[in-house]
């Protein structure tokens, strides 16, 4: 098996902050300097992260050469951040043009940089581009099936409507691009989102989470085998993606926290 780590036994200092912070014990202390054992590492990179001098390197991140810390590069003024939070909508209303690729990416790169339980790092991502048109109604379809059967008043309404006008979409509300997001483990996909939302309103882009075509989705064989929804593998979330073609002048309202503080 090759090694999880490598260390530079020429450039570490045997400073002990990677030893000290490893979780599971997998680095040694060998003649006063760090070496990795191949006990239970599970590649979390906390060991290459924390480093003064760049001594470690997990192999399978050939790419990996971050820009070292600096405050200006990595740091961010919280209150800017809450507010940003406080301001982030639902997006319900989409200008039609798509969102680029490269935008794209970008939002993916932040939802690998998400946690996920023991870095497990098994989040997937279903990018619903091209085939969005013809999806979307099969979605549609199932979800106004799913509510028949179950009684909810309208949801046909808004199928049949949306089938003679385009326009009344009121399930992607004419986002371009849907990202289904699957693991594992749903708090793993959740959290990936959570960080695609953020970064898409940061971006200047809207996103929109659809509780109604996860629902769909998973009532339906065939668009779970489309998206590739396995016992294995869940649909953690859908999220919507546009240019948004609204803009708001203030935060939404929301309740404070209910906490009990023990
Ligand atoms: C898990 C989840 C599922 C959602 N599903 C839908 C949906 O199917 N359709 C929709 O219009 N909004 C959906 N929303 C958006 C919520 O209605 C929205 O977050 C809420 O009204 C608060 O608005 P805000 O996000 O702008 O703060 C969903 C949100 C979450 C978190």
């Amino acid at each position: 098996m090759s090694a999880v780590i490598e260390i530079d036994t020429e450039r570490c200092t045997g400073c002990m902050q990677c030893v000290q912070l490893c979780v599971t014990q997998a680095i040694d202390v060998v003649g006063g300097r760090a070496a990795p054992s191949a006990r239970g590492c599970i590649s979390c990179g906390h060991c290459a992260a924390i480093c003064p001098v760049g001594a470690v390197k997990l192999p399978q991140y050939p790419q990996w050469d971050p820009e070292p810390y600096t405050s200006q590069r990595y740091d961010v003024d919280p209150d800017q951040l809450l507010r940003m939070m406080q301001f982030r909508r639902s997006i319900r209303r989409f200008t039609g043009e798509k969102v680029s690729r490269r935008q794209i990416d970008k939002l993916l790169q932040a939802g690998c940089a998400a946690p996920t339980g023991s870095n497990r790092q098994q989040v997937r991502y279903v990018v619903l581009d091209e085939q969005l048109p013809q999806i979307e109604e099969r979605i549609f379809a199932s979800l106004a099936r799913y509510a028949a059967r179950r009684g909810i008043e309208g949801m046909q309404r808004r199928y049949e409507d949306f089938l003679q006008d385009r326009q009344k979409d009121t399930l992607f509300y004419g986002g371009s691009q849907m990202i289904a997001v699957l693991a594992p483990q749903v708090v793993d996909g959740c959290l990936a989102a959570a960080n695609i939302e953020l970064m898409a309103h940061a971006m200047g882009l809207g996103a929109l989470y659809c509780g109604f075509a996860q629902c769909a989705i998973a009532e339906d064989d065939a668009l779970r085998a489309f998206f590739g929804v396995t016992d294995d593998l869940q649909l953690a979330t859908c999220l919507v993606l546009g240019h948004p073609a609204v803009h708001y002048r203030r935060p939404a309202p929301k309740k404070p926290a209910e906490v009990v503080w023990r």
